[in-house]
């Protein structure tokens, strides 16, 4: 069978020759699935200078997109989509038949949400990959970019036609909602999974780019085998979450012991071998990927005949920080009924408006289910929240979810918490206490809030907790 893509037809010296002269390398790309890490690819991938065609089989999405709607909040996502789409670069569709027949490389961005038993639900792959397989041209190099479990491209190879015509690769994504096109654009790491020679020079030319603006910077473009690079973005995914539970059981042995947190934290990443990155301690992590890669790491782990403890153990700390934090405000509360609680912050974390798997929309639920009224304010996650809670009342600000509340908790680490009045807090509050769940507020803050009455709960710190 005769495969022709244009990877294939330039050399790759001649790709490196292009590139080092200043010249981008069009190629044709198909990106399907216009979420977060489907749209933050497109747009990336034109800005870089190919030609990218974005498919979702939802047309109001879509419609959106030509409208320069974004389906979700990401800074800056929207002025760089309107850029490459004003340049020509960019455009979408919802019919596979547009999409993938003139693509040289189709990457696969569909969502693979958990099943009850913690598996990655793969049936938007699966579906995706009988599409490309039906309409895509000789030679297209179907590229993995949905978090997937070790192993998958040999299913995904089996409904593209067994590698007869179509290449599979595995490229992972390791965006961060918030900074997801800065992630894309000037990344750490790109890791390349493949099993051919074609593969891996389609994406070497799509990325070269990136490859070339990159240069002397701390940069890494890793070629792998195509289940390494599976599991690669599984298992760093887990050891982020890792550390942060790891912080989460420190926090409880500081609570014990008479110690902070967030002092033994400054001293851990003090060692370059650790790093300071992921050691807060909180309410935990949330969001639609750490819970549900490290659930379904377990879940690969277990079913290849390997000890899923340690990640189930993450897991069962996350969901004890959570606790932890409810059952100090239900301590200091008496009781939830009849009570007023102001809830800073619902988001899952900071600059986004994604509530998915939020462990501050978790906690709005459990106040919500034990009798409180909560009044939770956020700057871009409001109303997502409360399409989950509609028991759940808004507030435009931070003071006037804190008005007539008889405690306040920090639930999210948007920096404008850090900054809180606490003179203009205490002219509105009723109660006189604050649960700062991220550790955000400054030690001087907490020491002038207390000498204006408030009693201030961190977590994992010497303060009140004991
Ligand atoms: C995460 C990874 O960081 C990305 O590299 C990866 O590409 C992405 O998942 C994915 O698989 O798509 P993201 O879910 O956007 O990115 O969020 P993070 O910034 O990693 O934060 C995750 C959660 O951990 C948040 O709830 C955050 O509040 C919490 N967190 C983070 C802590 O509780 N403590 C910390 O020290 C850091």
């Amino acid at each position: 069978m005769h495969c022709q893509s244009l990877p294939e037809l330039i050399s790759e010296h001649d790709s490196t020759r292009a590139a080092s002269a200043g010249w981008t390398l069009l190629m044709r790309i198909a990106v399907v699935g216009m979420g977060h890490v489907g749209l933050v690819t497109a747009v990336a991938l034109s800005a870089i200078g190919h030609n990218v065609i974005g498919l979702d089989s939802d047309e109001d999405r879509i419609i959106g997109l030509f409208n320069a709607q974004l389906p979700f909040y990401e800074p800056g996502l929207k002025e760089e989509m309107a850029r490459q789409t004003f340049a020509g670069r960019l455009w979408f569709c919802t019919s596979p038949a547009d999409a993938y027949p003139a693509a040289e490389v189709v990457f696969i961005c569909v969502g693979t949400p958990p099943d009850e038993n913690g598996a990655a639900n793969l049936i938007a792959v699966e579906r995706a990959a009988l599409s490309i397989y039906e309409h895509a041209s000789d030679g297209c190099v179907v590229v993995e970019k949905s978090t997937v479990p070790c192993g998958t491209h040999q299913r995904l190879s089996r409904a593209l036609g067994g590698y007869s015509r179509i290449y599979v690769a595995s490229n992972p994504e390791f965006l961060r909602e918030g900074t997801a096109l800065m992630d894309t654009l000037e990344p750490s790491r790109i890791v390349v999974g493949t099993n051919s020679e074609s593969a891996r020079l389609a994406l070497r030319g799509v990325y070269q780019p990136i490859i070339d603006s990159m240069e002397g910077e701390p940069f890494a473009y890793i070629e792998t085998d195509i289940a390494t690079a599976e599991l690669a973005k599984n298992a760093s995914n887990a050891m982020l979450a890792t550390k942060i539970s790891f912080m989460n059981l420190m926090a409880r042995i500081c609570e014990a012991g008479g110690a902070d947190v967030t002092k033994v934290a400054e001293v851990m990443g003090a060692d370059p071998r650790i790093g300071p990155a992921f050691l807060d301690a909180g309410i935990g992590f949330g969001g639609f990927c750490f819970p549900k890669d490290v659930a379904a790491l377990a879940y690969t782990a277990q079913s290849l005949g390997c000890d899923p403890d340690l990640l189930n153990e993450v897991l069962a700390i996350n969901q004890d920080a959570l606790l932890t934090v409810f059952e100090r405000i239900k301590t200091e509360l008496w009781h939830l009924q009849g009570k007023q609680v102001g809830v800073l912050g619902l988001a899952f974390k900071p600059d986004t408006d994604d509530t998915r798997f939020s462990p501050a929309v978790e906690l709005c639920r459990l106040l919500i289910e034990g009798g409180a009224t909560v009044v939770g304010w956020d700057p871009q996650a409001g109303k997502s929240a409360q399409t989950e809670l509609p028991d759940l009342i808004l507030a435009g600000d931070p003071y006037i979810a804190a008005e007539g509340s008889d405690l306040l908790v920090i639930a999210t680490e948007w920096p404008e918490t850090a900054d809180l009045d606490i003179d203009r807090l205490a002219g509105v509050i009723k109660g006189r206490t604050i649960v700062d769940g991220r550790n955000m507020l400054p030690d001087w803050k907490v020491s002038y809030a207390e000498t204006q009455g408030f009693k201030v709960f961190g977590v994992g710190r010497l303060c009140e907790w004991n």
